[in-house]
């Protein structure tokens, strides 16, 4: 007879039933008459239990010399089991070796982290590996049903572009055909500008570079941005849409990750739970007050790095928005503040227990003249951004977004002490394989 095929985050749904199981031998041990083998599938890991009495001799001598990561399919009956942390185990009938694998490089024992990301491919494979990445899944589906639900539409931005949008120092240049050289995009938001006063409201959502010389627990050379941009928003409604979007996406990872959470990740979810609105605003000014009341030497004009950031986020429980940097700070796009030139009207999302920025974002110069003299003041080249000026020239309005960071996010909300576990593949100043 035909069993079904089941995944094993689905067996609660054929207790007392005889179903295959197609995966890999993740561990095993033994006691005289019974092999106990957990089977992996990707979906979750299953204890299967081989009683000598219920298999031929044979196939419970071979099952006592499965190299780890042997793919095998095997089948038996489902049974309810309290100890497990799946709640079931599988009563093994038959098993069926499909593919042996012998030394396997990542065994049970402790690695360094240097081995592992030299072996990816395979770590991938680990069950803290896999609850990672399955949480960055549901960020990532939460980010785009958030925009869907809110009237964005989707509008991908190029990742080759002519010019820089967040400083030349970070740009990876590409050879361009006869057209000299493009640049892998940094931020798709000078395009979202555009996209904005065509839709209104839009996002993209995709893959960005930054030739970062840091090697710092929260740079990749590539990673994922998500980028609201609305028409006539300003900085007060980008600072309540960034929060909204973020309680968001915390909601939806505790409401389908929180016993992962809390069993394979050990994260202490309270601190999630407590990512409320309104999340406190405090201008630069109030935070280098803070900072010099906390014994940090920071002055007035100072850019914050991770411990600046550390220092303030610590003082709250929840994100904390830091806005109006001083203008030379920042890139070239911002509006100043009218009260006073010399800040920007720029804000970012700190995240809590030292994440640092999450967000990055605020109101954009809608003026020709003024950003004109802006794109010289950074020594831009101004034929570069002729298309973008036409945005000021035609219908021109106030303006605002963000950039939200996934592999912080998912540092953050995993507890994760560096991002290059968020990312199925990282790329790093010194690594580039696999
Ligand atoms: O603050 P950033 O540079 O902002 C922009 O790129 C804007 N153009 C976004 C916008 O307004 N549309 O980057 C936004 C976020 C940061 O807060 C951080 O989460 C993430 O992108 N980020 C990085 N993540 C990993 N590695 C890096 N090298 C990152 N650089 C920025
Ligand atoms: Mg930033």
């Amino acid at each position: 007879m035909e069993l079904p095929v089941v995944r094993i985050n689905e067996v609660s749904k054929y207790e007392g039933q005889d179903v295959e199981l197609r995966g890999w031998l993740y561990n095993k041990r033994s006691s005289g008459k019974l092999h106990f083998l957990q089977v992996r599938d990707g979906s979750g890991i299953i204890q299967a239990v081989m009683f000598k009495g219920d298999v031929s001799p044979e196939l419970f001598e071979q099952a006592d010399h499965l190299g780890q990561e042997t793919s095998v399919k095997v089948r038996g009956t489902v049974r309810a089991d309290k100890r497990s942390p799946l709640g079931f185990e599988l009563g093994v009938k038959d098993l069926e070796v499909v593919h042996e694998a012998r030394e396997y490089p990542i065994t049970p024992k402790e690695h360094g982290v240097a081995y592992l990301m030299e072996h990816r491919h395979l770590w991938l494979r680990s069950n803290r590996q896999n609850v990672i990445i399955r949480v960055r899944h549901t960020i990532e589906k939460a980010i785009r049903d958030y925009f869907d639900q809110n009237g964005f539409t989707l509008v991908d931005a190029p990742v080759f572009t002519p010019s820089a949008c967040e400083g030349t120092s970070t740009l990876f240049e590409v050879p361009y055909f006869d057209l000299g050289k493009a640049y892998l995009t940094q931020s798709g938001q000078l395009y979202m500008e555009a996209a904005a006063m065509a839709f209104g409201k839009v996002y993209c959502f995709g893959p960005t570079f930054r030739a970062e010389k840091s090697k710092t627990r929260r740079h990749l050379t590539e990673f994922w941005m998500v980028e609201p941009e609305v028409a006539y928003m300003t900085l007060d409604e980008d600072m309540d849409l960034a929060e909204d979007f973020i309680c968001f996406i915390v909601q939806r990872v505790l409401e389908k990750h929180e016993k992962e959470l809390v069993e394979v990740l050990e994260r202490d979810v309270s601190k999630l739970k407590s990512v409320q609105k309104p999340f406190p605003r405090i201008t630069y000014d109030e935070a280098i007050e803070r900072l010099q009341k906390a014994g940090h030497d920071a002055k007035w004009g100072d850019d914050f790095g991770g411990d600046e950031e550390t220092v303030l986020a610590n003082q709250f429980d929840r994100p904390v928005i830091v806005h109006r940097y001083p203008a030379e700070l920042k890139a070239f796009y911002f509006k100043k503040d009218s009260n006073n030139p010399k800040l920007a009207l720029g804000m970012d999302v700190l995240a809590p227990e030292g994440y640092g920025e999450i967000i990055g974002g605020g109101q954009r110069e809608e003026s020709q003249e003024t950003l004109e003299s802006a794109i010289q003041a950074h020594n831009l080249p101004m034929e570069a951004f002729n298309w973008y000026m036409d945005l000021r020239k035609y219908g021109s309005v106030p303006h605002a977004g963000f950039g939200l960071g996934v592999e912080r996010t998912v540092a953050w909300l995993c507890g994760l002490h560096h991002v290059r576990e968020t990312i199925p593949f990282a790329r790093m100043m010194e690594r580039i394989t696999p």
